[in-house]
This record gives C-alpha cells, sequence and structure tokens, in this order.
C-alpha cells in the first residue's frame, strides 16, 4: 500500500490549493493508499537559518513542530506539495517548508528521501499558464536535487476566491485520476 503526505501550503483552509490537493488525496484513497493531510499553517516551522548542525549530527537543532514532520516525509512513498502562486513564487508557508528540506542534503540523510515520487498542484489567479513558471522550475531543480521524481504536475489559472476551483470540473477530475494513478 502507498503512503502518501499531502501538504497544503496555502493559508486559506478550504481555499483552492486545499481543495485541489484533497481532491488528489480522494483519487489515491479509492485505489487504497493511505493518505496523511497536513496543513502547513496549522504548525509552526521555524525558517532554516543555515546552521548545518543537520550535518554535524543529523538532526535539526530548530526543536520545532518540524522536526515531528521529518519522519512523516521519510515513512511516505510520495509527498503531495500544493501552493498557489503568491507573487510568482509558493506561499512563504511552503518556502519555509521546503527551506527545511535541507534537513535531507547531509551525507547521512540524503538517502532518507532519494527516490521517493512528488507532485505539486498549483492554482493562481491569473489566466496564463506562464505565471506558474517560476513556481514549477522551483519544485522541478529542487526535487531533482534532491533525487526526488516528479510524477505529475496539476497547475490551474484562473482560480482567485476561496472554492472558486469547484468551478472547474475538468481540472478536478484530472487531479482525481492522477490520485487514483498514484496508489
Ligand atoms: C499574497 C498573494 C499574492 C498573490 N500573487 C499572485 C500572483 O503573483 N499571480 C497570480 O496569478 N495570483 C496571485 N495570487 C492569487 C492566488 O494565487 C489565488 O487567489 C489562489 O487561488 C489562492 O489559492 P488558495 O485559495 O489556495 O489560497 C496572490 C494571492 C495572494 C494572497
Amino acid at each position: 500500500m502507498k503512503k502518501i503526505l499531502a501538504v497544503v501550503g496555502s493559508p486559506r483552509r478550504n481555499g483552492n490549493t486545499h481543495i485541489l490537493v484533497s481532491r488528489i488525496a480522494e483519487g489515491a484513497r479509492a485505489k487504497g493508499a493511505m493518505v496523511d493531510e497536513l496543513y502547513l499553517g496549522d504548525f509552526t516551522i521555524k525558517e532554516c537559518d543555515g546552521c548545518h548542525k543537520c550535518w554535524e549530527r543529523k538532526e535539526c537543532s530548530k526543536n520545532d513542530e518540524m522536526c515531528n514532520i521529518y519522519p512523516k516525509i521519510i515513512q511516505s512513498d510520495i509527498i503531495i506539495f500544493g501552493t498557489p502562486v503568491y507573487w510568482y513564487g509558493p506561499t512563504g508557508l511552503m518556502k519555509v517548508f521546503i527551506d527545511r528540506f535541507v534537513y535531507f542534503n547531509s551525507p547521512e540523510n540524503r538517502e532518507k528521501i532519494k527516490g521517493k515520487s512528488a507532485v505539486i498542484a498549483v492554482p493562481f489567479e491569473e489566466e496564463s499558464p506562464e505565471t506558474a513558471r517560476p513556481v514549477v522550475e522551483f519544485f522541478e531543480k529542487s526535487l531533482a536535487y534532491l533525487e526526488v521524481k516528479l510524477v505529475g504536475k496539476i497547475i490551474v489559472p484562473g482560480v482567485s476566491g476561496r472554492g472558486d476551483i469547484l468551478q472547474k470540473a475538468k481540472r478536478l477530475k484530472e487531479a482525481y485520476e492522477l490520485g487514483q494513478s498514484l496508489a
């Protein structure tokens, strides 16, 4: 059975990212995967300050809630990263979360993430898919660096208000089917 960690990086609960990530999760659960959903806004995750203690003693020095999330990441086969576009980048919540992945860059910890799969889910307001390009590249490059395979992308332009994405039936179907394929 596949273990999936579904990460919602928007501070807006029941917003477009939340709905999109949940739809992927639903598809995966329908095919028997075990999905753990995580709302980054519920956690206190400090910024990585580059102390590199994780390189010296394998543990992160920050001693915050991210230290409880590392085991969830390590135990998962697939990670879903959901973030809306915020100023042509990911949200601050998602950026701080990914910055803490430097933990996985130490020689001892690389093996704990290497070989996993990932999916990105990115809604945003503008109509051009180009708007999401910096966010997509951020994930493509960071995941490739960590030797994590990016196996799916759901990019949804034209959604602004909370729940606008419910009008995009085709995209939500795509998300559900992607979830099914992950399991
Ligand atoms: C701080 C902030 C910055 C944003 N920047 C952009 C942007 O650069 N381009 C864009 O298309 N939409 C931008 N948006 C709109 C969001 O991407 C859009 O409303 C999205 O659907 C929000 O997803 P959510 O409901 O999951 O929070 C921004 C919204 C906020 C609050």
